[in-house]
């Protein structure tokens, strides 16, 4: 049985394998007859909003075959207290996979634990691999292996997207380095875990010089909301702008995962300089999830 739970759980194999099929999927969208989730139904259980994720996965898993069922849990017993472990055995007599957002990825391990069906993480507060592995694989897409390059993540380096960021390094020997202020560091233990060349900062220009690629996420993350006025204060000027592009790599490119609060994380003319780049990025979404399907049911 396999599951998506994290990128610190996911080997450099599978990562490749996941990576290199998605060119595939893109390549053929539309065209192919390969129905890997023919006959099934999987289940999204979402506990917190989403656009990218949700539309992505329910496309994805009908294009593969399958039938997404949608369960908001404000709309199921689990939003009324039901056990996550309840809720995976019973989901786990009906439906063929889950794909859940939530906060704590220990109900994401404890709905794999209990379910006995293929679970994908997709976002929790510790990590969001769907993303990550987008993000690579729409880098590569643009500018070959990922490999020996520089990736520099700017703001919230304690946060979901640059935790997952962290577990890809080492595996795909990239440089990754992480400006943000001293509250908003990754804790020493996941970089430990992680091993690799991880570079943390205060020094958002000694980050950005020479960068390949320069990523940035929200400063306030879902479920942060009440640490919003401490956070913008905290975090101004860990932007990504016209002056930090200038100091990066000449084809530096510039991705944000996405929802994109201008005039914090990132300026409005950088955002749609690079805007090409950041809704390939979205696009890519789709295809690379189809992938993680077809990876995960194979
Ligand atoms: N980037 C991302 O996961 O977007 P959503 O929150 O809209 O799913
Ligand atoms: N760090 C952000 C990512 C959104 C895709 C959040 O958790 O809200």
């Amino acid at each position: 049985m396999k599951h998506l739970l994290s990128l610190e759980k996911l080997s450099r194999e599978d990562m490749k394998i996941i990576l290199q099929n998605s060119a595939v999927l893109k390549n053929q969208r539309g065209d192919s007859q390969h129905q890997p989730l023919a006959g099934q139904s999987w289940a999204l259980i979402f506990t917190k909003s989403s656009t990218r994720t949700r539309v992505s996965f329910e496309v994805g898993v009908y294009e593969l075959g399958g039938r997404p069922m949608f369960l908001s849990s404000n709309d199921i017993q689990l939003g009324r207290g039901e056990p996550i472990k309840d809720t995976a055995r019973v989901l786990g007599r009906m439906v063929h996979g889950a794909i859940i957002r939530t906060f704590a990825q220990s109900d994401v391990n404890e709905f794999a634990e209990f379910s006995g069906i293929p679970t994908i993480n997709a976002l929790t507060d510790d990590e969001h691999p769907c993303q990550v592995l987008t993000d690579i694989f729409t880098f590569q897409e643009k500018r070959g292996p990922i490999a020996g390059k520089v990736v520099t993540f700017v703001g919230d380096g304690a946060c979901n997207m640059p935790i997952s960021w962290i577990f890809a390094a080492a595996k795909l020997g990239f440089e990754l380095r992480i400006a943000a202020p001293e509250n908003f560091q990754p804790a020493p233990e996941i970089l430990k875990r992680a091993g690799g060349k991880i570079i943390v900062t205060e020094d958002l220009k000694a980050a950005a010089e020479g960068a390949d690629l320069l990523y940035t996420d929200v400063w306030i993350s879902m479920g942060k909301e009440t640490e919003s006025a401490q956070r913008i204060k905290e975090l101004s000027g860990y932007q990504i702008n016209g002056d930090l592009v200038k100091i990066a790599k000449p084809d530096v490119l510039v991705m944000h995962c996405l929802p994109a609060y201008r005039g914090k994380e990132i300026d409005e003319a950088t955002f749609e300089t690079h805007a090409q780049t950041i809704f390939d990025e979205a696009e890519n979404r789709l295809h690379v999830q189809k992938s993680i399907l077809n990876w995960i049911v194979s």
